[in-house]
């Protein structure tokens, strides 16, 4: 019997998916290369796609924003909703690889080594904490993945566009133009964007963020705009600005994954300053 999509796992963990789009940006790729290469070599991870494109609808986007965005599941510090990631059980193996709080370690020690704001820093380790969706019972799919504007037109700089054909939201006449449901350049933050981790943090952490932050945590995952440069027609001015900075944050995510695990223990003091300094010591999620 096939799985449902509710509880299909195509992904055997969600740092597949990171490691695909690592793969899918190695410098000198071509898109054509990609297409005929990906699909094939990474048949789970297409598979996830299909799910994403076919589920992730106005209606789906919608309820999920209502269920979530209210933030009403308890309050946690930085460092309990970090643990609480960490309980994620993948088929990984514990001796070599690394926790997901490690792997958010190296994204925020990167950003240290290179003098990036501390503002960043805090980002580096925040930005997938909204993967604990997964332990609420989210579907991988509505996770992680590609993030892209519903109720409009879908670019096809997203990637595997084709998978959009057994999306309801196909015949939705409305939904099916260049702005859809938005008014032309109604700015990014007024868009729904397919649900997943990038949003929900966004929403955690947004009393406290200055906006550069709050775009990097929102639109990590919108690739189809800040690496193919579609959907300039929703942008505003705020969005030009911020572009740059959320595109500043991509290497970090996608290329500061190494092999030495971080030592917590040295590491801890700095981080407590750095969330006491942007963030109330409980949150709530
Ligand atoms: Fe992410
Ligand atoms: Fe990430």
């Amino acid at each position: 019997m096939s799985a449902t999509p509710a509880n299909a796992t195509p992904l055997h963990d969600l740092d597949q998916w990171e490691d695909f789009l690592e793969g899918r940006y190695k410098e000198g790729k071509s898109e054509t290369e990609f297409r005929q290469y990906d699909a094939e070599a990474n048949p789970g991870v297409a598979e996830f796609y299909r799910l994403n494109h076919e589920f992730q609808t106005v209606d789906y986007v919608l309820g999920k924003e209502k269920e979530y965005f209210g933030l009403t599941r308890g309050k946690k510090t930085v460092w309990e909703a970090a643990e609480f990631l960490n309980t994620l059980v993948d088929d990984s193996d514990p001796d070599t690889d690394l926790t997901q709080i490690e792997h958010l370690l190296q994204t925020s020690e990167a950003m240290r080594r290179d003098g990036q704001p501390r503002w960043m820093a805090l980002v580096g380790f925040i930005h997938d904490l909204g993967k604990c969706l997964c332990l609420y019972g989210e579907p991988q799919w509505g996770v992680v993945g590609d993030t892209f504007p519903v109720g409009c037109a879908w670019s096809n700089q997203i990637v595997f566009p084709e998978y959009f054909a057994a999306n309801p939201d196909r015949l939705v006449a409305k939904y099916q133009t260049k702005y859809g449901i938005y008014e032309p350049n109604c700015g990014l933050e007024n868009v729904h964007m397919s649900f997943g981790h990038d949003g929900y943090i966004a929403e955690v952490m947004k009393p406290y963020l200055p906006d550069e932050a709050l775009y990097m945590l929102r639109f990590h995952s919108f690739y189809a705009w800040h690496r193919h440069g579609a959907y300039t027609h929703l942008m505003n001015k705020k969005d030009e600005a911020m572009l740059e900075w959320v595109r500043k944050f991509n290497p970090y995510d996608l290329y500061s994954k190494g092999h030495t695990k971080p030592n917590m223990k040295e590491l801890k003091p700095y981080y407590d300053d750095l969330f006491a300094e942007f963030l109330p010591e409980k949150l709530d999620w």
